[in-house]
């Protein structure tokens, strides 16, 4: 298989590092660039976290841009509870010298998708403003785009809310947007999202080698499981990246999904239509705004964490 060329869209994140070390360092993915948004922390600290992640992966420049300052409607939500008051752990790594790029995240977005010869899959791993945003800026360029594989929704609880998972309900509108725009969807969701993970005798055997990246990653899983008393902890957003290049490992179906942007309990949650076939075909769900996506329900756990390891630590 050749290399497949993506474009990740971040909230960094303890796990959105996870993610953003394994596609700079697996041979079959070429990073076209990453965009970043307001999430799990402020924009100034997910760009500071983006930019210190390449550092560690030892990646070479790849465009790192600005996006979306707060979601479409209502206010940011953040989730310094799970990631650390710098949104990555607090692990007091100094700030990088790389510079962010001086497009924004959309601009950044329409010139790497125009520019390049192979198809683009975008990757977001955060709340969708800024893809909605550049789905509606450029909907020619928009055309062009391969697919989307995002982290997000749920095809059964929420963990925001007990309807919705984080970054949806983090900017409902925008989630929807992205949903209805007819470009091919895979949603990697919390069905099963906790499940590959790193354990302390892993992450410590990381810290300890000679390999830079490996000892980033180990240093922010100990200091995740610090932080959330458990072990291990989840690889999280890094699972929706290994599904574009390895999609023997998991199991998807195609589903109508509709985003609840309702102000009611269930705002931001991702509505799966499961009921057994001839149940939907007494009664469709008839929503205008459904959309036919394609779900992730299964995956193989020590395949999808073998990949991880042996790619941050060969
Ligand atoms: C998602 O929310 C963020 O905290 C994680 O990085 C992940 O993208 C999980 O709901
Ligand atoms: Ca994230």
């Amino acid at each position: 298989m050749g290399k497949t060329s993506i474009i990740l869209d971040v909230d960094t994140g303890v796990d959105d590092a996870f993610a953003v070390l394994f596609a700079a360092l697996h041979p079959d993915i070429n990073l076209l660039g990453i965009t970043c948004v307001d999430g799990n922390t402020n924009i100034d600290q997910v760009v500071a976290n983006t930019l210190k992640v390449l550092d560690a992966a030892g990646a070479p420049e790849i465009p790192v841009a600005r996006g979306a300052v707060k979601p479409l409607l209502g206010k940011s939500q953040y989730a310094e509870y799970v990631h650390g008051a710098d949104g990555m752990g607090d692990l007091g790594i100094a700030p990088s010298a790389r510079k962010v790029d001086s497009r924004s995240a959309v601009e950044l977005l329409r010139d790497l998708i125009e520019q390049s010869k192979d198809p683009v899959t975008i990757v977001p791993l955060a709340p969708l403003t800024n893809i909605a945003l550049f789905l509606r800026a450029f909907p020619e360029t928009a055309k062009k785009v391969h697919r989307i594989v995002l982290m997000g929704g749920s095809a059964s609880a929420g963990n925001a809310t007990a309807a919705a998972e984080f970054n949806i309900w983090h900017d409902p509108e925008a989630a929807a947007i992205v949903f209805q725009s007819g470009v091919p969807i895979t949603m990697y969701g919390l069905d099963v999202f906790m499940r590959p993970g790193i354990n302390r005798e892993q992450a410590t055997q990381m810290q300890n080698s000679s390999n830079p990246a490996a000892q980033f990653g180990g240093s922010l899983a100990l200091a995740f499981m610090e932080r959330l008393g458990v072990s291990p902890v989840t690889l999280g957003d890094y699972g929706a990246v290994a599904s574009v290049i390895r999609p023997d490992l998991f199991t998807t179906e195609m589903f109508d999904v509709v985003v609840d942007t309702s102000a009611g309990p269930a705002r931001g949650q991702t509505l799966v239509d499961r009921r057994d076939a001839f149940l939907k075909e007494l009664e469709p769900l008839d929503l205008e705004d459904s959309a036919k996506v394609r779900v992730t329900l299964d995956l193989d756990v020590n395949g999808v964490e073998q990949l991880w390891l042996t790619t941050i630590n060969p």
